[in-house]
């Protein structure tokens, strides 16, 4: 089509295929594609070999260890994986908090189904969007105090990262110093990393400099270091440390923060990418202690366990104070994706799931429920269970460290399989669970010792039942008989 006079457009007149082929140059060879419809069918070898080639051969090393490497994911349904042989794997990872609503939630489905069906649209950046914009408002209306604006972005490190930059931008470069804690993590891009206390995932990175780090839930730490330095003008915490190990901060430690915050005119982040959400019995795990952050952020279960969904949320005036003028209204405005239509109405629907089907008060419940099993196994396997701790659906379980009083003869071998499982009971434990009793745990970031439980907050009483009677069973086997045992499916693994 070749542009007319008066903007209308008219056909060019039609080129014979003889002629064309003359000039044109020659076509290419399509590249070889696998299909969606061959993906779907293709052989666990077959997927590792890919994965090895193509997406990362590193991580598939640690997944063939753990015998993880042999399961293929057929579909999922509420608390369950099921593989290809049609075996169900409860799921007590929960994608690190991303499954509140467990898989496919039928809700959640049909609200996407039906989008697509009256074929609406995606990108919004030209007009306003009508599901951004009520997703928005019902973020405000859930969160306390005047937590009112909303930047929406696709993943946990997008908010935090907007979360990091709404602060810097309310404070001014006199005040934009950040306190962050040990054992934090707040994701990987480079913004956060430089906030996120791990050697491991900033190695080898030039770092956002002006942060200052301190002990997590250590009040008289952050008390020092605001009265000592006044350029600290932000500090950012997770309300509860997910990769760290499930650790809370201290009672009243919030309120504390609080105060100070107020008294030094600090702004105070809440990451609650991981805790938020109703894990915790509330909708922030802040809200536990009745206190209202300066900014917080929202992700994982946002998207419904469908698709990807994050949200920073600031108080108005830190908002506006950052990008309230339409001359800086863009200095932080909308990615391509934030806030696009089909994942807005998912995340909606997700929110009013979490209302209708109390799914806050079943974490409670419940959480108290697993809480108080696994307390009881602690007290069978006092010198296995070093620790049980947690709020909601949101638990760590401690296990001994065995790296030095493992039998000598054990050790070596265990040595030989990897450096990083070297003691580790966790995964020992969780590939045994897998294998044997067909259980998904997660493990733990910085402490090895560490199973992280975060199963969907649909969970019920059997759930858990059927998770800690697998775990006894797998515990009342012994120390050395576990490890043994995880050595000859490894070796079969393999
Ligand atoms: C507390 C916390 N903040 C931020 C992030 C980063 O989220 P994402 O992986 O979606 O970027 C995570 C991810 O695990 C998290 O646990």
């Amino acid at each position: 089509m070749t542009p007319r006079e008066g903007g209308e457009e008219r056909m060019e007149p039609m080129v014979l295929v003889e002629e064309r082929t003359e000039t044109a140059p020659a076509c290419e060879a399509a590249p070889k594609l696998i299909t969606v419809e061959e993906a779907k069918r293709l052989e666990p070898e077959t997927v590792a070999d890919l994965f090895t080639r193509h997406l990362n051969p590193g991580q598939l090393h640690f997944m063939k260890l753990l015998g993880f490497h042999k399961v293929i994911i057929e579909r999922a349904e509420g608390m369950y994986y099921i593989d290809r042989e049609g075996r169900r794997i409860l799921d007590f990872f929960g994608g690190f908090g991303s499954l509140a609503f467990g898989h496919n939630h039928p809700r959640i489905l049909a609200v996407r189904q039906q989008f697509q069906d009256e074929k609406r649209h995606e990108i919004a950046i030209a007009f306003m969007s009508q599901y951004a914009s009520a997703l928005a408002a019902n973020l405000a209306e859930i969160s306390p105090g005047d937590l009112d604006m909303v930047f929406l972005g696709s993943t946990g490190s997008e908010a935090m990262e907007a979360a990091l930059k709404v602060a810097e931008q309310a404070q001014g470069p006199e005040r934009s110093k950040i306190l962050y804690a040990e054992n934090a993590f707040h994701g990987k891009s480079k913004g956060t990393l430089s906030v996120t206390d791990s050697a491991l995932y900033r190695s080898g990175f030039e770092l956002v400099g002006n942060t200052m780090r301190v002990p997590f839930g250590d009040i008289d730490a952050i008390r020092g270091a605001m009265e000592a330095d006044p350029s600290i003008g932000i500090v950012v915490l997770e309300t509860i440390q997910g990769g760290g190990g499930i650790i809370e901060a201290p009672d009243g430690f919030w309120r504390e923060l609080r105060a100070l915050c107020d008294a030094h005119d600090v702004l105070w982040i809440a990451d609650e990418v991981q805790c938020g959400l109703g894990r915790t019995g509330k909708f922030y795990a802040f809200e536990h202690e009745g206190v209202v952050p300066d900014v917080t952020a929202l992700a994982k279960s946002l998207g419904g366990g469908k698709c990807a969904m994050g949200a920073m949320i600031a108080k108005r005036d830190v908002y506006m104070k950052a990008y309230g003028q339409p001359k800086n209204a863009m200095i932080h405005g909308p990615a391509t994706f934030g806030g696009i239509g089909e994942a807005s109405c998912t995340a909606i629907e997700a929110l009013n799931i979490l209302y209708d089907d109390g799914l806050m008060e079943n974490a409670a419940v419940q959480g108290d429920y697993l809480l108080t099993r696994l307390r009881d196994l602690q007290a069978k396997y006092p010198k296995i269970i070093h620790d049980v701790r947690g709020k909601g659906l949101m638990v760590g379980l401690e296990f001994a460290d065995f790296s030095k009083t493992m039998p000598f003869g054990l050790r070596q071998v265990l040595s030989v399989l990897d450096d990083k499982l070297k003691g580790s009971l966790c995964g020992f434990v969780g590939a045994l669970l897998l294998s044997d009793y067909n259980v998904l745990v997660a493990f733990t970031e910085y402490n090895r010792n560490v199973i992280r439980l975060e199963p969907p907050l649909i969970a019920e009483r059997d759930h858990i039942d059927t998770f800690v009677d697998a775990l006894d069973d797998l515990l009342g086997r012994g120390i050395v008989r576990i490890v043994t045992d995880f050595i000859k499916r490894h070796a079969r693994a393999r």
